[in-house]
């Protein structure tokens, strides 16, 4: 597939409009903002790469969507701080690096995550998934390059960063079942909805207005959350 095609398959992970970009390998070592610098001066090379691809791929984005290029900095927390009318997410994981912006105006979040497709390490297994996710995985088919257990890993990471911005609540990975559906004819691809099962957190919106997707391409998986706009 072209980069371009590649960039429309991530934007698909969204239910509303949304900007991609994928980082090219010069964005790996793209130029930063001050601010930005004073971020990650201290950070080791591999983390400066992927922070670097990051906010080239997340200026990219927002361009494409109308937004005006300046730093993108980030609150202690970590959570990127995108200019006024806009919302995006960024995501890195071993050879890749994207991001996704929409306007406000269509999305009041949204979360973004790539995985490498090999299956979620045993030791990760209990801590990501709840007894309900394991019963709800095995009645799913069995799809090449999709581990469900590493899938909901992801979903959860981008039900995360979609919900996280506006609640500003952290949340565990045992604290949301994921529901997956697959779309019909055998495609690597399809949604899932979340629960948020400790009913103590906050939530804003009711848990179906954040719609999942996700899509496989053999060599990684990749998730997104939109919370459309009110
Ligand atoms: C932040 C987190 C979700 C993903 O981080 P990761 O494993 O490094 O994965 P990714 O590369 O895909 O995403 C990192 C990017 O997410 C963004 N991010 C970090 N914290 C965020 C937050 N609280 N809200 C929204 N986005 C956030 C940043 O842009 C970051 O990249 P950057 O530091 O280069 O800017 C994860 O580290 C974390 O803290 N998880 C615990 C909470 C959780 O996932 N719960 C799941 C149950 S709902």
């Amino acid at each position: 597939m072209s980069l371009a095609a590649d960039e429309r398959a991530m934007a698909d992970l969204f239910v509303t409009p949304v900007a991609a970009c994928i980082a090219d390998s010069d964005m790996f070592s793209a130029p930063l903002f001050v601010e930005e610098e004073a971020y990650i001066r201290k950070a080791v090379p591999a983390r400066r790469r992927e922070y670097s691809a990051g906010r080239a791929a997340a200026r990219k984005a927002l361009a494409k969507a109308g937004g005006a290029i300046g730093p993108i900095i980030a609150d202690p927390d970590r959570s990127p701080r995108w200019p006024a009318s806009f919302c995006g997410s960024i995501t890195h994981c071993e050879g890749f690096c994207s991001a996704v912006v929409a306007r406000s105006d269509d999305a009041s979040g949204v979360g973004f995550d790539a995985e490498e497709a090999k299956p979620l390490g045993g030791d990760l297994y209990h801590l990501v998934c709840r007894p309900n996710d394991l019963v709800h995985f095995r009645a799913l088919p069995h799809i090449d390059g999709v581990d469900w257990p590493k899938l909901a890993f992801s979903a959860k990471e981008s039900f995360y960063k979609c919900y996280y911005p506006g609640t500003r609540s952290f949340l565990g990975f045992r604290e949301v079942s994921v529901f997956f559906s697959v779309k019909a004819g055998g495609a690597r691809e399809g949604g899932f909805s979340i629960v948020l099962e400790n009913k103590v957190k906050p939530m804003p919106r009711h848990a179906a207005d954040f719609i999942g997707r996700w899509m496989a391409d053999g060599e990684r998986i990749y998730t997104g959350v939109t919370l459309p706009r009110s």
